[in-house]
This record gives structure tokens, sequence and C-alpha cells, in this order.
């Protein structure tokens, strides 16, 4: 194709035409991950519902939902640390090879994992819970041991207060199973539940008579 030289332009200078100029040299580039209506289940919780994704080398991508939405599921499955029952994932162009189905689905292949774990990494949400505990034995835990309330009333308080920060639901359930920000929200009644009250008997105390 022949361009129209710009104005000042000798006639015989070669001009290159500005159609083939928004031609890409290259090829477009392959994605980094594709994630293709990937569905990812707890037992009945159904968490993932047929996410697509595809992040371009030097691409960067938000998840952006509310708290226990998914968004770490997410990445836990396309990190391969967690089993999803449904979709694809495309590392570089390579499928995840599975075997079985549906909640029987696993990587079929452990070399390819440990290969493509190789060129992943994951900053992991932090959570200072006890592990071997459920949410509600770690909020009680200060108060009964080292307070040494009444159990009942520690543990009517402690439901009250998961109750307060959304998660009261959880309390049966253990750490690892919860989402990031609802250990973290966990975290939060446990710290109230075991600090503030004794803070506040201090500061009566301190305060001493006809204050
Ligand atoms: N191992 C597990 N077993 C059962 N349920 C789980 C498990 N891990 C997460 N969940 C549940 O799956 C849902 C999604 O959790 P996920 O950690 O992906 O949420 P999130 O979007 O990262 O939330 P946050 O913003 O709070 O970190 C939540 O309801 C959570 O309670
Ligand atoms: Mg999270």
């Amino acid at each position: 194709m022949t361009a129209t030289p710009p104005a000042g332009t000798p006639a015989s200078a070669p001009v290159s035409s500005p159609v083939s100029a928004c031609v890409p040299d290259t090829e477009p580039a392959t994605p980094v991950i594709a994630i293709r209506d990937l569905h990812k289940a707890y037992g009945a919780l159904v968490v993932l519902k047929g996410v697509d994704i595809t992040a371009l080398p030097g691409q960067t991508i938000a998840l952006i939902g509310s708290s226990g939405s998914g968004k770490s599921t997410l990445l836990r499955c396309c990190n391969l640390l967690e089993d999803s029952q449904q979709g694809d994932i495309l590392f570089d162009g390579e499928p995840v090879a599975w075997r079985g189905q549906g909640a029987m689905r696993q990587p079929a292949d452990r070399a390819q994992v440990a290969r493509i774990r190789t060129n992943l990494s994951m900053v992991f949400q932090s959570f200072n819970l006890w592990s071997h505990m459920t949410v509600l034995q770690n909020v009680m835990e200060a108060p009964l041991t080292v307070l040494k309330q009444p159990r009942a009333t520690v543990e009517a308080r402690a439901r009250a207060l998961l109750d307060k920060v959304g998660i009261g639901d959880k309390a049966d359930v253990y750490p690892a199973q919860m989402s990031g920000g609802q250990q973290q929200r966990a975290a939060i009644a446990r710290a109230v539940h075991g600090a503030a009250r004794p803070a506040v008997r201090r500061a009566d105390q301190r305060a001493g008579p006809g204050a």
C-alpha cells in the first residue's frame, strides 16, 4: 500500500504506510494464564461458578469481590493448591491435564504440576488463629484459660462477638475453612474478647475510690 507523503517530504522519499504501521510485528502473545469456565465447590458450598480470566504477559489483574466471594479460592485453584471440579487452566498455552471428573477430578501428571509450580508464586493472606481450634474455641481461649471466666458467659459473649463481626455461622469451623477476611474478623473478635475487658477492669482499679 502506498501512503501520501507528508507535506515537505520529497516525493522520492520512502514513506511507510499508516495502515501497515498499525499491524503488530508479532503474533498475539500467548496468555501466561488462561482460566476457562472454572467451577469449584467445598461440599455443598459452590464458590466458583464458571470463571474465565485471561492474563497476558506483563498484565496486572485485580480480583475485586466481597469477603468470602472466592478470590483466594480462585488463586489457590490456579496454583493447583486446590482441586477444581470443572473447567480448564492453561499456563503459557499448556492445559493442565486432569483425571477423574467432578469431585474426583485431580491433576493427572505430577511432573507437569511440579514444573508449572516452579513458575508460579503466591503471597498468602496471613492469619494468626490457632489452626487446631474452631473459631469459637479460638475466641474463647483467653477469657477461659487466662482470665478464668465462667464458660457459659465466655461462650455467650464469643458467639455474640462472632455475630457482630458477621461470621456467627462460622463458629464451629476451623480457620482453614474460612476466607482470609473471615479469619481476620475472627481474630478481631478474639482480640476484643480476650483483651478489651481486662483492660477496662485495670483502668477501673487505677481510677481508685471516688474516681
Ligand atoms: N477449605 C475450605 N473449606 C470449606 N469452605 C471454605 C474453605 N476455604 C474457603 N471456604 C469458603 O469459601 C468461600 C470463599 O472463600 P475465599 O477464601 O475464596 O474468599 P475471599 O474472596 O478470598 O474472601 P476474603 O476477601 O475474606 O479473603 C467462603 O465462604 C469460605 O468460608
Ligand atoms: Mg481471600
